[in-house]
């Protein structure tokens, strides 16, 4: 196991990650309880997968606990299931003391927090992260929240949690598909300030794809770390931190004109994030080399190791995906939380592990990329 910190003078907390944690919870998570007892959040899925083994868990170590299964799916970040989960919270008579525990992906650590933020004027949590994408970005750094009509993650709040266990072992039940979107934010980080580790990337991609147990805990680690870093500095990102969303303002725009994973192609999601943020970073660069600060062979590089793991980065070649119309993916990217003074803060790159956030980038240039991006090639004559 190898355990990280992320430095937030009291509010400090650290980051487990490696094979079986789980089945260790218990004990694992004794040592940050105020007092032996916790409420676990789940879904049906992961639920259904890994809460008796954490349950047992919590039995060996002399934790009380309850809990509650919520369904499936990005649906359930919305004030409605918010409202049932607090409501669920209450009943149980909860107190100040009870540690929160989610069990899931993003979504239930999202959803979790956020009730974690506002119950009786907060109370503790602890993220059990069970997707490759919440083990490497959302369970580290304290954002929390829920989505509206109006949009993705518009309510919520900075609640850091008490711990963080990233078991590598749950990994193996995954979709495939699920693992992949994950894994466009583990190169993120290599794009974003290291290229050695996009370099091992390349390398050893696969493997960690593939179930190598410990390929996969140095790249959770890594990406960790750098997220650890990153949040440390700059918790409420007023800065740095809007590094990570390297990608994410042209996948928003992809995401959006998808529902959010709610247009489905063969009964399936179109398009999931860390496949949006896939797109958007190829993007990003594509981007970066026409405005002339980023080598062309970086910008393909990324696009070559994103296709040899098999992630679909040319918007066009998505199934499923709808007529893509450049007005309506830009007017998408102007409601990114991240605009300021009506102007949206691009994260654009000098080349592989050299990220940086432009403020003024020409709006003519992000609408020629997002243009050649969807738009049908004319055949050569
Ligand atoms: N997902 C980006 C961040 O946590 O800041």
């Amino acid at each position: 196991m190898r355990t990280l910190t992320v430095s937030l003078a009291d509010r400090s907390y650290p980051i487990h990650i490696g094979v079986g944690l789980v089945e260790r919870a218990g004990a694992l998570i004794a040592p940050v309880l105020k007092r032996p007892r916790v409420f676990i959040v789940t879904d049906e899925t992961v639920g259904g997968l890994y809460l008796e083994s954490l349950l047992k868990s919590l039995d060996t170590a002399g934790i009380r606990h309850d809990h509650v299964v919520l369904p499936a799916g990005e649906g359930t970040k919305s004030f409605a299931q918010l409202e049932a989960l607090l409501e669920t919270l209450l009943a149980a008579r909860v107190e100040r003391s009870t540690t929160l525990v989610a069990l899931g992906g993003g979504v239930i650590g999202d959803l979790t927090g956020f009730a974690a933020a506002i119950l009786l004027r907060g109370v503790d949590f602890v993220q059990i992260p069970t997707t490759l994408l919440s083990q490497v970005d959302s369970s580290v750094g304290g954002k929390t929240g829920i989505n509206t009509r109006h949009g993705k993650n518009l309510v919520g709040a900075f609640h850091q949690p008490r711990l963080v266990l990233a078991d590598t072992t749950v990994l193996d039940s995954l979709p495939r598909r699920q693992l992949l979107a994950g894994y466009a934010e583990v190169v993120k980080y290599g794009v974003i300030d290291d290229p050695a580790f996009f370099g091992w990337l390349e390398k050893h991609g696969p493997e960690l794809l593939d179930g190598d147990a410990k390929a996969r805990i140095h790249a959770i680690s890594t990406a960790c770390e750098a997220k650890a870093r990153v949040v440390a500095e700059d918790e409420r990102e007023s800065g740095c931190r809007a590094l990570l969303n390297l990608g994410h303002t042209f996948g928003h725009a992809f995401e959006a004109e998808t529902g959010y994973g709610a247009s489905l192609h063969n009964g399936e999601a179109t398009l999931l994030h860390g496949e949006a943020v896939a797109m958007g970073m190829v993007l990003a660069l594509d981007l970066s080399v026409m405005i002339g600060v980023c080598p062309p062979e970086d910008a393909a590089r990324l696009r070559a190791h994103m296709e040899a793991v098999g992630l679909i980065v040319d918007p066009r070649q998505l199934p499923g995906a709808p007529d893509w119309d450049v007005e309506r993916l830009l007017e998408h990217m102007g409601h990114d939380k991240k605009v300021l003074d009506g102007r949206v803060t691009y994260v654009l790159a000098r080349g592989i592990g050299q990220a940086y956030l432009c403020r003024d980038t020409d709006p003519g240039r992000v609408r020629a990329a997002m243009t050649e991006a969807v738009t049908e090639r004319t055949p050569a004559p």
